[in-house]
């Protein structure tokens, strides 16, 4: 029985009618909106917008929008900052939110509007938990700025850093840059995490293909939201809930894309906590096996020259789905939320003449290798070298062993690494951070200046979307936890070997058993609130640091 007509939900009612509602209204599909926005950062700053176009398509198509929020955690302005331990943390806080207002309000359907890094994997994780018909929007990528007759993004800023502490850049050009390389609203402008996890949402089938492409401030994007709102009364009336559309065939797919576009390492943690949310088995290995057979097809920054406005005008995510059907990478006995298949996609999509930005797999613009899971001594439960699609390698180099980021870039800035070093920061992991920081401020720093290629960098911790150079994170078990990499000390001798995917710390085991016996997990003086109680609950980033 509706709420409009149930004698003992009167007093509910009466909230209703408070709002505005009519009986009527009542009486429809209720489909609650959860916008992620905040006023802090730029990539989230249209949700109210789009929430309010998504609830014009809900009513459009016969349902009752009722619209909450979250909160949101800008990893680019707590970037090499103690904010920055809450990144990973909000996470789980957005999926617990949304997962509360949906147990709480018993929505007959979901649409997630999502954008920054982890608003998306949040998002969909709160849906895989809920299971009620569901939509994911993703409220698109900033456009690039421009900057000496060249296209910018927050990677150029981060860069800029490093390079003017080697004197290639004065400060007053740097500020130049901040004010030129982020021109409006929307996510970081290219291959960077969040546009990684929006097409992870399209591959997974729970967005449209199409949508989160649309830039953030682009005129389009507007119908798109309306849409969306459509999409889920469809759903609801298909009675399409989100575990119909997670299934093991949708999430190899979903790995494919973030193979195939060069996607964030960020990818490898939001892919394993999606699937435990969904109940699908996934070990961290897969990942890397998937990565081994697809060829990277576009050329998005950080490892490519375009951005993903390019993409968009290119032929989006659709088009990279088409390449990737008709070289048979793709699984298609999959479930999109629109109701298409996967052939359908790519036939809706307008390939732009001339376009530059996706290739055909034949034709690749980089070989297979975006990512690569490494094991070895060092990290026994595995980690992530984001390859890039380069050339396999072997580097053998002295350990510069530091306990904190800060440590590390004060070092860099400093002139105190050198080239063949092998730069490790410990005590930044899901529990040791706690909350696993990006290394970006240090990446950003060796590349910069000149060092990107040169001084190998393995953490614990995790990288910006936007950090590249031979970059290894989320090394398990972390130090915190008493992992190898706690035993590392100045001058050992680290082996990375790619092609083999080892990571190994060349030290006798008679001597790795001393210093383990001497070890101690440093006091972390934690304070009570959230960060002390994801800390006990958090599991290894090679489980994906979920919470449970
Ligand atoms: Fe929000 Fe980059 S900081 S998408």
């Amino acid at each position: 029985m509706s709420i409009a007509d149930d004698p003992d939900r009167a007093p509910a009612r009466s909230h209703l009618y408070a709002m505005g509602l009519t009986e009527e209204e009542m009486r429809r599909p209720v489909v609650g909106i959860a916008s992620t926005w905040t006023g802090t950062m730029p990539c989230n700053l249209t949700h109210r917008e789009l929430a309010a176009r998504v609830a014009e398509g809900v009513r459009r198509a016969g349902g009752t929008p009722m619209e909450f929020n979250t909160v949101a955690v800008s990893d680019n302005l707590t970037m090499g900052t103690p904010g920055m331990r809450a990144s990973l943390i909000s996470r789980e806080v957005i999926a617990d939110s949304i997962e509360l207002m949906g147990r709480a309000h018993q929505f007959d359907a979901l649409v997630c509007i999502v954008g920054c890094d982890k608003t998306v994997p949040a998002g969909i994780m709160a849906l895989a938990r809920l299971d009620v018909p569901a939509v994911v929007l993703y409220s698109g990528s900033m456009l690039p700025g421009r900057w000496r007759d060249r296209d910018v993004t927050i990677q150029d800023m981060w860069e800029a850093l490093g390079e003017r502490a080697v004197g290639r850049m004065e400060q007053s050009e740097v500020d130049d840059l901040a004010r030129h390389a982020c021109p409006g609203a929307g996510t970081c402008a290219a291959q960077y995490t969040a546009n990684t996890m929006s097409g992870v949402a399209d591959f997974l089938g729970l967005a449209p293909f199409g949508v989160g492409d649309i830039p953030a401030v682009a005129d389009e994007k507007a119908e798109a939201a309306r849409r969306v709102g459509e999409v889920a009364m469809h759903a609801l009336e298909r009675g399409l809930r989100p575990s119909r559309v997670l299934t093991r065939d949708a999430l190899h797919n979903a790995m494919v894309s973030v193979a195939a576009m060069g996607g964030s390492t960020n990818a490898v943690l939001h892919l394993l906590a999606i699937a435990w949310e969904a109940g699908l088995p996934l070990r961290i290995d897969e990942i890397g096996a998937v990565c081994r057979q697809v060829p990277i097809v576009t050329g998005l920054k950080p490892s490519g020259p375009h951005t993903a406005a390019d993409l968009w005008r290119a032929g989006g995510t659709s088009l990279v789905a088409g390449r990737l059907l008709e070289a048979g990478l793709l699984r298609e006995d999959v479930t999109l939320v629109d109701g298409r298949t996967l052939r359908q996609v790519a036939a809706d999509s307008v390939e732009a003449d001339g376009q530059r930005v996706v290739a055909r797999v034949a034709e690749p613009v980089k070989p297979p290798g975006a990512l690569a899971i490494l094991r070895g001594s060092l990290a026994p439960d595995g980690c992530v070298l984001k390859l890039g699609g380069r050339e396999h390698f072997v580097r053998e180099g002295p350990a510069r062993v530091f306990d904190a980021e800060e440590e590390c870039f004060a070092a860099i800035q400093s002139g105190g690494v050198a080239e063949g070093d092998v730069v490790i920061v410990r005590y930044e992991g899901p529990a040791g951070g706690p909350g696993m920081r990006e290394m970006l401020s240090i990446t950003g720093a060796l590349v910069g200046q000149g060092l990107g290629e040169s001084v190998a960098l393995v953490t614990d911790g995790r990288f910006s979307g936007v950090s590249h150079g031979l970059v290894i994170g989320h090394v398990a078990p972390e130090a915190y936890r008493g992992g190898p990499i706690a035993l590392v000390e100045d001058g050992d001798t680290v082996r990375i070997d790619s092609a083999a995917a080892t990571l190994d710390l060349l030290v006798p085991d008679e001597e790795l058993a001393r210093r383990q016996t001497a070890w101690q997990a440093p006091d972390q003086h934690l304070e009570r609130g959230v960060v002390s109680k994801y800390a006990a609950t958090v599991r290894s980033a090679s489980d994906g640091a979920v919470t449970c």
